[in-house]
């Protein structure tokens, strides 16, 4: 009986049907996952230990990264501290063994090297160390610097970056916003993409779209939109990583562009790596406004989806960048044997 119901309706019916029959899950199915996010996501105020964690992390790399400016300011990051020193006495609280865990040593290795050259420079920290609790005052004066702060990246090292093993080519890699006043070409990065062309997607479909940008004032009016580089000056070139809606084929599949185009992005960096041209992933989950501008301003398609930027230009001879600590693979991983 279903087989013959299946047999005499028309293909334009069955279409309209199971479209209908995918919008409604595609209404279901993002609601389920919006509330997924709210109950766990590390919003202000969480009492989650991973969720106080993932906050600190953000609140050491803003550290790290106003450490790494090559114009350093004495005093930056006066709010972040505001908010970084509570936090670290709610992980202190929550963690008997605080000391062993690699978000806590990476935060407080940030603020010893914050400290130290402050103290170097004679500056008054009064007003900073009021904020912290006495004894993590204390411990970040102790603290060894090793998990935290800044690395100094040399141009230097990056002359044989064609002939390093994977292992090599990922362990230097680390994203710089400050490059050399040097012009990068399109055809520079588009060998960069050419290489990154091997790059995995559902069903080869490929839905990752590139734009490259060399055009100074679309990336200087393009930055102040992605709003996560302030301080710095314009990176010679940017790419943007998109992915096109009219790849996928139903509601299911509605994230996956942000997989394809992480993975190809992840693909690009170590290329313009392995090519010894310097860059920096930046975000592009803009809010509405200001992710309409930039659809404007670089004229993409309704189709089209930001997944991120990339910064490129070429390394400085000598440029401070954030520590950035990972965790281990056995911190991260779960074996299901
Ligand atoms: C998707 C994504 C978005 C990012 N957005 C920014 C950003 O907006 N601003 C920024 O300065 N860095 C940004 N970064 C760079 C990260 O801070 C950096 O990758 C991280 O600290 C790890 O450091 P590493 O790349 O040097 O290993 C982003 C990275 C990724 C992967």
């Amino acid at each position: 009986m279903k087989n013959t119901l299946k047999k005499l309706t028309p293909e334009p019916v069955i279409a309209w049907l199971r479209g209908a029959e995918s919008d409604l899950k595609l209404y279901h199915e993002t609601m389920r996952q919006m509330r997924r996010f709210r109950r766990n996501y590390a919003r202000r105020g969480t009492n989650g230990k991973t969720q106080v964690e993932s906050r600190l992390i953000f609140f050491t790399h803003q550290i790290e990264k106003g450490l790494s400016h090559e114009h350093f300011r004495y005093g930056f990051g006066r709010t972040v501290l505001e908010q970084f020193a509570p936090l670290l006495k709610q992980l202190k609280s929550m963690d008997p063994n605080v000391q062993a865990n690699p978000v806590w040593a990476s935060a407080i290795d940030a603020l010893h090297e914050y400290r130290v050259k402050h103290e170097r420079a004679g500056k008054d920290l009064s007003a900073v160390r009021a904020l912290f609790d006495p004894d993590i005052w204390n411990m970040i004066g102790e603290a060894d610097g090793k998990r935290g702060g800044i690395l100094v990246i040399k141009s230097a090292d990056k002359a044989d970056n064609a002939s390093k093993t994977f292992r090599e080519l990922s362990e230097s890699r680390h994203s710089l916003r400050e490059f050399a006043d040097e012009r990068v070409s399109a055809e520079e990065i588009m060998r960069c993409i050419d290489v990154a062309m091997r790059t995995p997607s559902v069903c080869n479909r490929q839905p990752t779209r590139v734009h490259v940008i060399t055009n100074p004032d679309v990336i200087a009016k393009a930055m102040p939109l992605q709003g996560g580089y302030r301080g710095y000056a314009m990176p010679p070139a940017l790419v943007l990583i998109t992915a096109d809606n009219r790849a996928f084929m139903s509601q299911d599949e509605r994230n996956e562009g942000f997989v394809d185009g992480g993975l190809f992005g992840m693909s690009l960096l170590l290329a313009l790596e392995e090519a010894g041209l310097a860059a920096c992933p930046l975000n592009t989950m803009l809010p509405a406004k200001r992710d309409d501008a930039t659809r404007r301003l670089l004229h993409l398609l309704d189709s089209e989806f930001l997944v991120m930027y990339i910064a490129v230009g070429h390394f400085l001879p000598e440029s401070k960048t954030c520590h950035s600590q990972r965790f281990t693979a056995s911190d991260i991983a779960t074996v299901i044997a």
